[in-house]
């Protein structure tokens, strides 16, 4: 298939963008590049010697987005292209409804004009809120996000929603993923957060190469097994497979889908620090602190309908990702900021 995939220069995209070229899929990269580097993209036909074409651009642009419809014949669109820091969404909250929503319509506007409407949409577990029940099935429903980070996801997914219900042309997969984690095991790309990372490996895999001094653990009274937050990591290869088993069911089943994307097991932080250490042999030190506003004690999904429906399940486990995403940080310690960009 012509796939076009916003946001594939990114970290998710560009591994996906990966096992697309790995299964002879023509593959448009559209990226505004943001939060991300071209040089991801060198990487990714550095692997595979195949080679998608990247365009630099918006997907708020619709004259941009008309001019690639017409000039390539895509079958379907992959959209990762969105912003998604929680604490920034909270500050500025126009840029995320913007960039997320607005640019999501855009898109679909787009698409629609083209004749194009298979879409996969990059959704989260956020849009679950705090349920009562673990793990999480995609018959529980939606709940209350906490930032406008994950309302732009929840906003989406309903648009979405009523996108396939007002028009049968349409075949959309939301993918609520869980907590993306890892690298290629080539150690050539990865997760490159501009400024302090957010999110806990990144966090853990710079205080273990020495950028960072300590790790904040963000509460220890939460009802876990050891009192820190338990979520459920995938390996992002694993992720990335999960939307190529998405775009085959969507050509086959028309109609709106939802399917987790999880492994199914939880962790807790202090077990992703051990395992950390374990597969780096270098320590990681960390300190206790408050809770982090937002937070919620644990996450962690039930991935049984992705495989009954979609034939795919996570195959790699903790130890998987943190080698390797130990790999991708021992060998590029400023991530893709170790290159300059030609
Ligand atoms: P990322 O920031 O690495 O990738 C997003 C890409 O989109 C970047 O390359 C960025 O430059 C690009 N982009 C942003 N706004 C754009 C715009 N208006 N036009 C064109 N390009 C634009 O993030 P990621 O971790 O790869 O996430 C990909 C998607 O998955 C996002 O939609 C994110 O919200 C979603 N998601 C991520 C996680 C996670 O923990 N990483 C969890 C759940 C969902
Ligand atoms: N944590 C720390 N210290 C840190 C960073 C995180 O203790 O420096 C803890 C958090 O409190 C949480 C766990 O590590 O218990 C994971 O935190 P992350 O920030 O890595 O991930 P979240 O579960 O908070 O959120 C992530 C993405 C969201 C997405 C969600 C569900 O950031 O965008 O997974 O997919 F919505």
């Amino acid at each position: 298939m012509h796939i076009l995939v916003t946001g594939g220069a990114g970290y998710i995209g560009s591994h996906t963008v990966l096992e697309l070229l790995q299964a002879k899929h023509e593959v448009v990269v559209l990226d505004n590049l943001s939060n991300s580097s071209a040089l991801s993209l060198e990487r990714v036909e550095q692997i595979t010697d195949r080679q998608a074409l990247f365009l630099e651009g918006d997907i708020r642009d619709r004259a941009l987005l008309d001019r690639i419809f017409s000039a390539h014949e895509i079958d379907a669109v992959v959209h990762f292209a969105g912003l998604k820091a929680v604490g920034e969404s909270v500050q500025q909250p126009l840029m995320y409804y913007d960039n997320n929503v607005s640019g999501s319509i855009t898109l679909c506007q787009a698409m629609a004009a083209a004749g194009v409407f298979r879409l996969v949409f990059s959704s989260s577990a956020t849009v679950y809120g705090d349920p009562d029940t673990m793990p999480i099935a995609e018959t529980c429903p939606t709940g209350q996000p906490t930032n406008p980070y994950g309302r732009s996801k929840l906003m989406i997914e309903n648009i979405l929603r009523d996108l396939a219900a007002a028009d049968p042309r349409w075949s959309i997969a939301l993918l609520r993923y869980f907590n993306p984690a890892g690298a290629h095991p080539s150690g050539l790309i990865g997760e490159s957060p501009h400024g302090q990372p957010n999110n806990l490996i990144p966090y853990i895999s710079q205080v273990a190469i020495g950028r960072l001094q300590q790790l904040s653990v963000y509460g220890d009274d939460y009802p876990t097994r050891d009192g820190t937050g338990v979520r459920d990591y995938i390996h992002v290869v694993d992720l990335a497979q999960g939307h190529l088993a998405a775009l085959d069911a969507i050509v086959r089943v028309p109609g709106i889908h939802t399917w987790n994307l999880g492994t199914g097991t939880g962790y807790t932080v202090l077990e992703m620090i051990a395992a950390f250490e374990q597969a780096s042999g270098r320590p990681v030190p960390y300190a206790i602190a408050p809770r982090r506003a937002g937070d919620i004690a644990e996450c962690w999904s039930d991935p049984g309908k992705a495989h009954r429906e979609l034939g795919w399940r996570a195959v790699l486990g903790l130890h998987d990702m943190m080698t390797d995403a130990w790999r991708w940080q021992s060998q590029n310690p400023q991530g893709y900021e170790d290159e300059p960009a030609n």
